[in-house]
C-alpha cells in the first residue's frame, strides 16, 4: 500500500503511512508564476492500493486534490481510497434560497469520479454523505480528542449547541466527564448569541467541544460564560482548527489551552485522527 499526502496535509499523511505500516510516497506540488498549480507523482502505482490524502481547506486545495486523483488515475492502480480529513464546503449544504448552488454537492461529484472510496473526519452535517454514489465514511476525531482531555484533567464537556450535544456525549463517556450544552443562535457569519444557562462549572476543568472553530466566536462566547460562572480552567477543543484571521489571539484571551486535532494541520494540531482512519482503511483491504 502507498499512501500519498496532499501539499495540505503532509503531517497525517506520514502519520497514516506509519499507522498503516505502509510507504509514503513521494509528491512534488509547485504553483507556476501565473497562480496555477502542477502536481507530479514521483513513485511507481502500478497495481499499488493507494491511499490519497488532502484536507480541502481552500479551494486551492481541491484543485490539487482532484490533479493528484487524476495523476493517481494515469497509474493502473489496483485500488485508491481518497481521505478529505477536513472538507470544505460542508457547511454549504443545502439551499438556503432560491438560485444557489449546493456546493458541497458540486464539489462532491466532481471529488468522486476518480476514487473507490471517500474518506472524512467529523463531517459537519451527515447530509452530505448522501450526495455521493461511492462508498464514503465519516471518521470521528472524539475519542481522540477525549483521551486527550482526560489526560489534561477536564471535568466537565460543554457543547456549544445544542446541535452537538451527541460529539460531546462520546467525548465526555470516553473521559468520564458530565456534559452540558448551551444554546446558541448565530446572527451572521461572524457573530453568534449565547444564551445565559446556569452550569455546575465552578471551580471546575471545562473542556467546549465543537467540530470547528471558524471565527472563534461561538467559543468565546461560551468561554465568556463559562468565565462568568466560575470555571477554573477553560480547555477549547475541536476537531477542525480554521481560525479566521484573528480568532486564535481572540480564544487566547479567555481559554486557557486550545486545541485541534490534524486534520488541518497548524499550531494547535497536537490531536491526531491518524489511528482512526488507519483502522477504517483496513476495513477495505
Ligand atoms: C456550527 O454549527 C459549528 O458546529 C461550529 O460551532 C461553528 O462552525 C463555529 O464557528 P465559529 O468559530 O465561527 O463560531
Amino acid at each position: 500500500m502507498k499512501v500519498l499526502g496532499g501539499s495540505a496535509s503532509p503531517l497525517l499523511s506520514s502519520r497514516l503511512a506509519k499507522e498503516l505500516g505502509a510507504t509514503l510516497g513521494k509528491v512534488e506540488t509547485k504553483r507556476f508564476p501565473d497562480g496555477e498549480g502542477y502536481v507530479r507523482i514521483q513513485d511507481d502505482l502500478e497495481r499499488e492500493d493507494v491511499v490519497l490524502v488532502q484536507t480541502t481547506r481552500s479551494d486551492q486545495d481541491i484543485v490539487e486534490l482532484l490533479m493528484l486523483q487524476d495523476a493517481v488515475h494515469e497509474f493502473r492502480v489496483r485500488s485508491l481510497i481518497t481521505v478529505v480529513p477536513y472538507f470544505g464546503y460542508a457547511r454549504q449544504d443545502k439551499l438556503f434560497n432560491k438560485g444557489e448552488a449546493i456546493s458541497s454537492r458540486a464539489i462532491i461529484r466532481a471529488l468522486q469520479a476518480h476514487t473507490d472510496a471517500l474518506l472524512m473526519v467529523d463531517v459537519h452535517n451527515l447530509l452530505v454523505l448522501t450526495y455521493f454514489d461511492i462508498p464514503v465514511e465519516n471518521i470521528s476525531g472524539m475519542l481522540q480528542i477525549a483521551q486527550h482531555l482526560k489526560d489534561a484533567g477536564a471535568e466537565v464537556v460543554l457543547s456549544p449547541d445544542e446541535g452537538s450535544i451527541a460529539r460531546a456525549r462520546i467525548v465526555a463517556q470516553a473521559c468520564g466527564c458530565s456534559v452540558d450544552f448551551l444554546q446558541k443562535t448565530r446572527i451572521d457569519a461572524s457573530t453568534v448569541k449565547i444564551a445565559t444557562k446556569v452550569l455546575d462549572v465552578s471551580r471546575k476543568k471545562v473542556a467546549i467541544v465543537d467540530d470547528i472553530i471558524a471565527t472563534g466566536g461561538t467559543i468565546f462566547e461560551a468561554a465568556k460564560q463559562l468565565k462568568a460562572q466560575g470555571a477554573k480552567e477553560i480547555i477549547a477543543a475541536c476537531t477542525h482548527g480554521l481560525y479566521a484571521a484573528g480568532a486564535l489571539p481572540k480564544l487566547e484571551g479567555v481559554c486557557d489551552s486550545i486545541v485541534s486535532t490534524d486534520t488541518i494541520e497548524g499550531e494547535t494540531s497536537a490531536i491526531t485522527v491518524a489511528p482512526e482512519l488507519a483502522k477504517a482503511i483496513k476495513n477495505y483491504s
